[in-house]
């Protein structure tokens, strides 16, 4: 039973549940570092499967293994085929619905093997199933290609631009792990219940779902549509505030500081923009005056409370350019989170224990001096 004078934490905000050597969140600095490296010398640096054996390294059998590229690029192959059957009747379904409906029926076998499958399958279902809702076939993996490049081309059936697969690989980086964010621990929570991998990756998957988490970049771009010019942007921005809306793309759990990965994707923007020989300042300018007008009217309401720019914002634009719709932002965040998922839930399975915390009983019945 819980102790009386504990009092309930419903957002568990500063309990430290895990240990992990997976990635540290700091803050107070704004640093984000995977495997002690700070993310900005990964993304853009180093590609999306050294990343993964990075991250695994010790933690999953064969993680780091020099065979990892070719083993995600079987597992792409082995995901596409279990997909094709199922794609038929998941046409007319949202992407995240369908992403769910796909991993539920992932296969089991060892975790090390589940794993690749899962982290191999989210991009692969991803891709086919965009496909299959506009009516096209879809198009079966390149397992000799990189994973971002796969993703792109499985996507439009021709091989990408190096600029753009450099611009998703950039992207599924920045995102692929984030200390113990709600999905991460919606994954340990079903992890240390002893559930296999599917499981794992199915509830992280809707945890990530909601717009307090990472269902927010669709409603980003909402938002700019929505203020339409540059001019409009305070007044749109001191209106949804007054009506006690959020503002999507703002604010964080736990930095207090602008989200480092905020700058990383922008960056990565202003690359693909430059290597497309992109000269249209309309929607940066747009994106800009939004950003400054947020940030503007958030420091005045909020002076205690700093709410910065985070991953959102940047992940908005930067799929948008990609050229995926709205809809498929989502499942995008998850086909690269989906490998600090899967590391974490082996790290929590390794601690042999349940995750079990308590609640206080509150209603008929329960004594007057626990109630008050
Ligand atoms: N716009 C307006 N007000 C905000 C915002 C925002 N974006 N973020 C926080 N606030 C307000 C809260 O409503 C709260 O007000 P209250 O004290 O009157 O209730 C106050 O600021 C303090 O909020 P916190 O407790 O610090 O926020 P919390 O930790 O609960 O939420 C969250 C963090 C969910 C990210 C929040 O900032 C938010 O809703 N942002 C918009 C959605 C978004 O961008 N989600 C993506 C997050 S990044 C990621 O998960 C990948």
């Amino acid at each position: 039973m819980a102790a009386d004078h504990v009092q309930p934490n419903p957002g568990l905000d500063g309990i430290i549940a895990a240990e992990t050597v997976l990635s540290e969140v700091d803050g107070a600095e704004g640093r984000l570092t995977l495997r002690g490296r700070p993310i900005g010398t990964l993304a853009g640096q180093a590609s999306f499967e050294a990343v993964v054996g990075l991250l695994w390294a010790d933690v999953l059998p064969g993680g780091a293994a020099a065979d990892l590229p070719a083993r995600l690029g079987r597992a792409r192959a082995a995901a596409f085929d279990l997909a094709l059957p199922l794609l038929p009747r998941l046409g007319d379904r949202p992407p995240v619905a369908a992403l769910r409906v796909l991993l539920a029926a992932l296969p089991t076998s060892t975790a090390a093997e589940e794993a690749v499958l899962a982290t191999a399958a989210v991009g692969t279902f991803v891709a086919a199933h965009d496909r299959v809702r506009r009516g096209l076939p879809p198009v079966p993996p390149d397992p000799a290609l990189p994973h971002a490049a796969d993703v792109l081309r499985m996507r439009d059936g021709r091989t990408p631009r190096a600029a753009d697969a450099a611009a998703l690989e950039t992207y599924l980086v920045t995102v692929m792990d984030h200390g113990l964010n709600a999905s991460t621990f919606a994954a340990r929570v079903v992890a240390s219940t002893g559930a296999p991998v599917p499981a794992v990756v199915t509830a992280a998957l809707c945890a990530l779902e909601g717009p307090l988490h990472g269902g927010a970049p669709g409603p980003v771009l909402d938002m700019l549509d929505a203020v339409g010019t540059p001019e409009n942007a305070a007044a749109w921005v001191e209106a949804r505030l007054a009506a006690g809306e959020r503002l999507m793309g703002f604010g964080h759990r736990v930095y207090r500081v602008r989200d480092p990965r905020a700058d990383v994707l922008k960056r990565a923007l202003a690359v693909l923009r430059r290597a497309r020989g992109d000269r249209d300042e309309g929607r940066a300018a747009l994106a800009a005056a939004v950003e400054a007008a947020a940030l503007d009217a958030l420091a005045r309401r909020r002076p205690g409370r700093r709410l910065e720019t985070n991953v959102e914002f940047g992940t908005a634009m930067l799929l948008d350019a990609l050229g995926f719709g709205r809809d498929l932002f989502t499942p995008l965040f998850a086909t690269g989170r989906v490998a600090g998922w899967v590391a974490h839930a082996a790290e929590q399975v390794r601690t042999g224990r349940l995750i079990r915390p308590e609640s206080r009983y509150v209603g008929p019945g329960a004594s007057a001096r626990r109630v008050a």
